[in-house]
């Protein structure tokens, strides 16, 4: 019988500080310090002020998801933690907490690609089925993977400008809506109408995103309305848009379903909280003989457990890094085997 592993997984890429604990892939503490709430005051995540935030939380968290696992670091198999992408000053502080404790107790080190954690954050739910198609839409990416078996990443699909959930923000924000704007909007559009007339960008046959002209669009129908001296009626452009920008991934996992052999897709990161997302794809695969899975709201935002989860695969595969090891804010999941 295989050890039961004991990971602990640090998560410091955005603005949530995370740190959890595992025991042969059963989650033994999950502890998260949101800084949210700080955030929302400028309408959206200020790179300095989190990392600043970070350095503050990490001892305490740490503290927390030791506690709540009751374990102490003696006993930890290995250290996982996120090195990119994100905000390069937010994942040092993660980085070098990991180096620390890796010094000094003596453990290896774990480098995660954070957007692997998201995918692999539904195996707390059930094993992943492959091969499967990922569909990884959040604040910092957005991304169709494909993946024939475990550790197995192809990019197929990606977005060419802003991300999904970056454009969600953006559009919140000039609407007047507060950070994160994707909640705001999500549940404003259920009261909306579809009114406002909106580009689909890309009309081609790649699988490719673009989210830039869409939030262009919304800006510029809001000033012309402006200076017309009419006012935009909020839930109706929250529905126009989000029509717009979930009918744009709908449409891309179609066809991607359909060039790939694909037995499940499965949802990843942010922006899989989208209530209108969860239901649409549900219903476009129904009668198929593709499985979706959809990841309970606690995986969609940032986590530690994500990393630890990936992290016991990896420990298996032998990936572990030198002390020398840094963060990399626009790693690509494909090479998440080179630091
Ligand atoms: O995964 P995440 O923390 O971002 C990165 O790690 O890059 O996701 C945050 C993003 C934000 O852009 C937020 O607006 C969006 O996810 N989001 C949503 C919803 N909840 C969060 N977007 C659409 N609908 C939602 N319900």
């Amino acid at each position: 019988m295989e050890k039961e592993l004991i990971i602990l997984g640090i998560e410091s890429s955005c603005d949530e500080t995370a740190i959890a604990v595992t025991k042969g892939g059963k989650l033994l503490s999950n502890a998260i310090s949101s800084q949210i709430a700080v955030h929302q005051k400028y309408g959206g995540v200020m790179p300095e002020i989190a990392s600043r935030l970070h350095l503050e939380n990490i001892g305490c968290v740490l503290d927390q998801a030791l506690k709540e696992a009751n374990i102490t670091l003696d006993e930890v198999d290995a250290i996982a933690f996120t090195r990119g992408p994100g905000l390069i000053g937010a994942l040092h502080v993660g980085v070098q907490a990991a180096k620390t404790l890796a010094l000094i107790y003596n453990k290896p080190l774990i480098p995660v690609h954070h957007l692997t954690g998201h995918i692999y954050a539904n195996e707390f739910i059930k094993p992943l089925k492959f091969p499967l198609l990922a569909v990884v839409v959040s604040g910092g990416n957005t991304e169709l993977v494909y993946m024939k078996s475990h550790l197995n990443f192809e990019i197929i699909g990606e977005t060419k400008d802003d991300a999904i959930g970056e454009s969600y923000d953006k559009v919140a924000r000039v609407l007047g809506l507060p950070y994160p704007g994707g909640v705001a909007i999500d549940k404003l559009a259920k009261n909306g109408k579809h009114t406002y007339k909106l580009p689909t960008p890309m009309h081609d046959k790649s699988l490719n995103f673009s989210y830039s002209g869409l939030k262009t669009a919304v800006i510029n129908l809001k000033h012309n309305l402006e200076q017309k001296g009419e006012e935009i009626i909020v839930e109706d452009m929250a529905k126009s848009f989000q029509d717009v920008a979930i009918g744009m991934v709908l449409e891309r996992v179609k066809m991607a379903s359909e060039k790939y052999d694909v037995k499940e897709v499965v949802l990843a990161g942010g922006v899989s909280a989208n209530s209108y997302l969860r239901e649409e794809i549900v219903k476009l695969f129904e009668g198929s003989n593709i499985e979706v899975n959809i990841p309970p709201i606690w995986c969609t935002t940032d986590n530690a457990a994500m990393i630890c989860k990936v992290g016991e695969y990896l420990y298996r595969e032998g990936i572990f890094a030198p002390l020398t090891v840094s963060v990399d804010p626009s790693w690509r999941i494909e090479d998440f085997k080179k630091f």
